[in-house]
């Protein structure tokens, strides 16, 4: 079991990172140290493990309660919030309560604000079991709930007091969810240079294959980089915080106008793709760039289907998206992987132009 240290100017947690290891947790002293547990758990992943999750279940606290998610972006919202909450209030959990979770990112999400919020916050522990979760949400504290037609409009900077990540639990996970967690690493790779980029190429067919050794140290990588922008820029505040946003501006308009027909980390791919092409288009990513980093992201248009779109409307949208000031839209930009811009503005023709570009290879 592999353990990885975050460290936050106020903060420290450990992520612990292994294959087979889910039975453990129970066993380690932040656990056992806490009388008074509150378990959200993802429905999918609870029909998949109902037997381990029992057993880890029975060997926690003395008071206890089961909470089961239906982990959609629809849940992802106040009213889950409040049935949590409630929960809480209707079974006397206090201040000593440790809430963990165990699924997704939106599991992770709605858990990590509902502990944030209750008794002005109480301890919690995250239990990532999708790719995309473990490489990236489930480190970094921002929680978060969708309102309207705005993702994660409504949330918290709140940290873990521990990351428990058993990559057993991906053996369950559709194929479709193991592409959306490609997403977040290819963005990773991106961002962390070509000798990454390069890794992950060669290393897609193992990941897919479920190499235990290669998925490992693919999260490994994703951790300790994103770890240390968050150390650096908890709260987005000095700029550095914003590059894990590279392709995100429009992963997220191309969430809500596909009305979340298509998953986040599918839209990660293609907003990864119109970033590239954006980048190109104001001549900062050079053609031969393009063409090395494109081929990787077109590799999964099998498994992405946009429908029709309005590329207006996503313009639009985008406009909206909560990093933006006085309307204008400010993208994570690339002249190479390693290589980034921030709060780039660019011309609207530009940006219709990339959605264009990046959108048609995953047109259903
Ligand atoms: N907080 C952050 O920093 C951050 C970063 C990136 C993404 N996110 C958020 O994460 C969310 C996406 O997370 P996700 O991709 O993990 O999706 P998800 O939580 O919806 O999980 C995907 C699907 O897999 C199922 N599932 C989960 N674990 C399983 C398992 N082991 N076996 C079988 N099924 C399983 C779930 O029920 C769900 O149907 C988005 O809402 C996004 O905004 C947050």
């Amino acid at each position: 079991m592999k353990k990885i240290d975050i460290k936050i100017p106020n903060n420290f947690y450990q992520v612990y990172l292994g294959s087979n290891i889910f039975h453990k947790l129970s066993n380690l002293d932040v656990i056992k140290r806490n009388k008074n547990i509150f378990l959200v758990v993802d429905k999918n992943l609870y029909l998949n493990h109902r037997d381990k999750i029992s057993l880890f279940y029975n060997n926690i606290g003395t008071k206890k309660f089961l909470y089961v998610f239906e982990a959609t972006e629809k849940n992802k919202s106040f009213t889950e919030i409040k049935n949590i909450i409630a929960a809480l209030i209707k079974n006397n959990f206090g201040r000593d309560t440790l809430l963990i979770s165990i699924g997704g990112g939106i599991t992770g999400d709605v858990a990590s604000f509902a502990a944030s919020i209750y008794s002005r916050g109480i301890k919690y522990i995250n239990v990532p079991t999708t790719l995309l979760s473990m490489v990236d949400s489930s480190v970094g504290g921002k929680t978060g709930i969708n309102f309207g037609n705005t993702k994660n409009i409504v949330g918290t900077f709140y940290q873990p007091d521990l990351v428990f990540i058993d990559i057993e639990f991906l053996k369950t996970l559709p194929h479709e969810e193991i592409v959306c967690g490609m997403g977040e690493i290819l963005k990773y790779g991106l961002l962390i240079g070509d000798n990454f980029f390069e890794e992950i190429k060669n290393k897609r067919n193992k990941i897919l294959e479920f190499n235990s050794t290669t998925i490992i140290d693919v999260i490994k990588n994703c951790i300790q980089f994103k770890s240390d922008i968050v150390r650096n820029d908890e709260k987005e505040k000095t700029g550095l915080r914003k590059v894990l946003n590279l392709g995100h501006t429009f992963a997220h308009a191309i969430e809500v106008e596909q009305k979340h027909h298509i998953k986040h980390g599918q839209a990660v791919i293609a907003g990864l793709a119109c970033a590239l092409h954006l980048s190109n288009k104001i001549n900062l990513l050079n053609d031969s760039n393009l063409e090395k980093y494109l081929p990787l992201l077109i590799s999964f248009a099998d498994s992405i289907d946009i429908q029709k779109y309005d590329t207006k409307k996503l313009y639009e949208i985008m406009k909206r998206d909560k990093k933006n000031k006085d309307e204008k839209i400010k993208f994570v930009l690339l002249k190479k992987a390693g290589e980034l811009f921030v709060d780039i503005e660019t011309k609207k023709e530009d940006v219709i132009y990339a959605l264009n570009n990046g959108l048609q290879y995953y047109k259903a």
